[in-house]
């Protein structure tokens, strides 16, 4: 006998197989049973029959729990009125091991309480549909950029450096000497870059932000496509497409997940690129109008990149930010020494900045000038000036944040949700 699948139960449509999972759930009705079987691939109704199975059998079924492991044998039916259009017919099924207590149930229970349960509220439809889409947007992503020649080189987690900035590093003291974990693998994209052409790297990063926002982790995945020859027009290019090219990718091939959140599709559905672009200089003046109080110099908290996305049904690129507030080694903008060749993505709906990047500063000599006015230790950036010494070229790149496109594209009101094991300031089980 075959063993089936539920999301490959139609070609199995009139054959006798047998089913591997666990009870979603079950109830009764008289001498008919319905089995909702959850096999990890898809949930299928399983109808169970006193006078097919027989009185003892039929008492087994009373005593199946929610998250019971089962094995269930019986003839796959085409039937419209079932949730998937098909059921099982059962004929037999053997209890793997009976679950006692499942903690989860149908009830109302709060987020905290989930949390703490997260090993166990992954089974959930909506979690499952979460993990679903999280798969599908990193696949479109990896396949969008492999089918533009760039290689995957990866980058360390352990590094000495910092690229974003000093103030939110995890140091650790094993090396003999401070070492930090990643904040981004992006130096050494440059490196990889240089060496490929064009590179990403996809990996978990680091930040040790002391902030509790529902946009923020502590443990986050960037991809990070660093591109050669490429100017701060072409960056923001291969930004817009590859976003749109993700949306489509989930829009094509998670209806049904998208259906189990209740996403209304239709914002998604006009995602398409070319995307808006801003300067940073009109986003001050839009917000100062809107009654923001508001300065040039300063960063854009969540309401004031809520309220410049707002007025866009696509994402907006916000573009030249002050340097004063960009990284290191964003490039001036040859128009404006004040400005930095930067540039930012913010979605729609509310959720904020999904992408940063920037042309890099190519110039060795205005580089290492940077690094010595950040205060940055010049040793442990040799090898980042060497880019600049041996061959430098025009390159840019940016990062893209999984968790908050994740949060986006579901509609999820938290990222807490987005990622199987959350970390976050006050979350570091399970
Ligand atoms: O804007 P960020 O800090 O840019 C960089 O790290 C660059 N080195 C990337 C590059 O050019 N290669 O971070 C990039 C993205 C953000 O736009 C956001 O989507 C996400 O990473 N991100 C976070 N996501 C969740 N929690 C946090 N604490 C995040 N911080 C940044
Ligand atoms: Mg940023």
């Amino acid at each position: 006998m075959q063993i089936a699948r539920v999301n490959r139960i139609k070609e199995f449509d009139g054959q006798k197989v047998q089913l591997n999972g666990w009870v979603y759930n079950s109830r009764r009705s008289g001498k008919i049973g319905f089995l909702m079987l959850r096999d990890g691939f898809g949930i299928i109704q399983c109808v169970v029959v006193k006078n097919d199975l027989g009185e003892e059998k039929f008492e087994d079924f009373k005593r199946l729990t929610q998250e019971t492991s089962i094995s269930v044998i019986g003839t796959v039916a085409k039937n419209d009125r079932a949730p998937g259009g098909f059921e099982i017919q059962t004929e037999d099924f053997t209890i793997i091991q009976l679950s006692d207590g499942y903690p989860i149930t149908p009830k109302e229970h709060g987020t905290d309480f989930l949390m703490n349960k997260r090993h166990l509220w992954l089974r959930s439809k909506r979690q499952h549909a979460i993990l679903r889409i999280r798969h599908q947007i990193i696949k479109a992503t990896r396949d969008f950029l492999d089918s533009h020649d760039f290689t995957l080189v990866d980058t360390p987690i352990f590094t000495p450096n910092a690229c974003e900035g000093t103030t939110t590093l995890f140091g650790t003291e094993y090396f003999g000497e401070t070492a930090y974990l990643a904040q981004s693998g992006q130096l050494y994209g440059e490196a990889n870059a240089m060496a490929m052409g064009r590179q990403y790297n996809f990996g978990p990063t680091f930040r040790a932000e002391k902030s509790k926002t529902r946009r923020h982790l502590t443990e986050f995945w960037m991809v990070e496509p660093e591109i050669t020859f490429c100017d701060f027009e072409e960056n923001m290019q291969w930004a817009e497409r590859m976003v749109e090219y993700i949306v489509r990718q989930v829009l094509e091939n998670r209806q049904n997940e998208l259906a189990v959140l209740e996403r209304d599709i239709a914002p998604l559905e006009k995602i398409k690129a070319p995307f808006p672009r801003v300067s940073y200089d009109e986003c001050v003046e839009m917000l100062q109008k809107g009654g923001f109080d508001f300065e040039w110099g300063g960063d854009f908290g969540a309401p004031d990149e809520t309220f410049i996305a707002e007025h866009y049904d696509k994402p907006v690129i916000v573009h030249r930010f002050p340097s004063q507030i960009k990284a290191f080694y964003m490039k001036r903008d040859p128009e404006n020494d004040k400005l930095a060749l930067g540039m930012d993505i913010l979605a729609p709906e509310g959720y904020g900045e999904i992408i940063g990047g920037a042309e890099r500063e190519s110039d060795y000599n205005t580089l290492l000038e940077r690094v010595e006015k950040e205060n940055l230790p010049k040793e442990d950036f040799e090898w980042y000036l060497d880019l600049r010494r041996y061959g430098s070229v025009q390159h840019s790149g940016f990062g893209m944040g999984i968790e908050r496109v994740v949060a986006w594209i579901c509609k999820l009101p938290h990222v807490r949700e987005t990622i199987p094991y959350p970390r976050m300031l006050g979350r570091l089980r399970p």
